[in-house]
């Protein structure tokens, strides 16, 4: 497990802290901050990709192995159509733009959820993207888009039943490691850390069976103020709780 310094110009301890393996972020409040500039909200979800990009360069930096943010998740169709096109499309410039500077950083690129009434040409770039950076080593970048946890849970039970129904696999071999296996994430280890901006305390369907046993971090801190302080921040406060994860110390 890695370790950082804190840097001396953020109030935080001076020990040395530890390093999540797996960062998951719910980016709330880009509406208002737009809002509170009395800008449009689509000024907030631009802001709010820019703050993406920031966040990915940090983790690059501080060396997390992973990092999960909610872009879209399968509750915000029911935001107005011309909301979901500009986020749709903020997601299909942030790829265009990036994807390359990404690999580059040995970053692997990811989507979870559901995948079959996207619009065509974000089927076609998040299939391009994951090809592209499938071989790196980095940062694994994985974008929830689409997602929700209670149906990423029954997605896997599906498979897992299918599985039984071919002979693969026996109704008592069904382990949790198992299980894990048949989820969008796949291979990456449970989150450590949560991150949820702009105040509210939810985990609005956010990777239900990974975040068993995460550590919950809030902020009020708007979304597209985030930037690596901020995450320094949550870092620190995840360094210095106590997690048992069930025994006792
Ligand atoms: C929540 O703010 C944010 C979202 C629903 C979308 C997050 C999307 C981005 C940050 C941009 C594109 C993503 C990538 C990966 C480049 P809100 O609109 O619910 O804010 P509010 O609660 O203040 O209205």
């Amino acid at each position: 497990m890695g370790y950082y310094m804190p840097s001396k110009n953020i109030d935080i301890t001076e020990k040395s802290v530890k390093i999540p393996q797996h960062i998951a972020i719910i980016m709330d409040g880009n509406g208002r901050w737009a809002q509170k500039r009395g800008l449009p909200r689509s000024a907030g979800h631009k802001a709010g990709a820019d703050a993406v990009e920031r966040v990915v360069r940090a983790c690059v930096e501080l060396e997390i192995p992973v990092l999960t943010v909610f872009a879209f998740s399968t509750e915000n169709w029911k935001r107005p159509a011309t909301e979901v096109s500009l986020l749709m499309q903020l997601l299909l410039e942030y790829l265009q733009r990036k994807v390359k500077i990404m690999a580059e950083q040995n970053i692997k690129i990811r989507f979870l959820g559901e995948r079959e009434n996207l619009p065509e040409k974000i089927k076609t770039a998040i299939g391009r993207t994951e090809d592209y950076t499938k071989e790196n080593t980095g940062l694994v970048f994985n974008i929830a888009l689409n997602y929700g946890g209670q149906q990423e849970i029954l997605h896997g039970v599906k498979e897992m039943a299918q599985a039984v129904v071919a002979g693969e696999c026996s109704v008592e071999e069904i382990t949790k490691e198992r299980f894990a296996a048949c989820l969008y994430t796949e291979g990456v280890p449970e989150v450590d850390l949560m991150i949820r901006t702009s105040g509210e305390q939810r985990i609005s369907n956010f990777l239900l069976w990974q975040m068993a046993y995460a550590e919950l971090y809030f902020t009020e801190t708007y979304w597209p103020d985030f930037d690596k302080d901020a995450l320094l921040r949550a870092i620190d406060a995840y360094g210095n709780r106590e997690r048992r994860l069930g025994g006792l110390q």
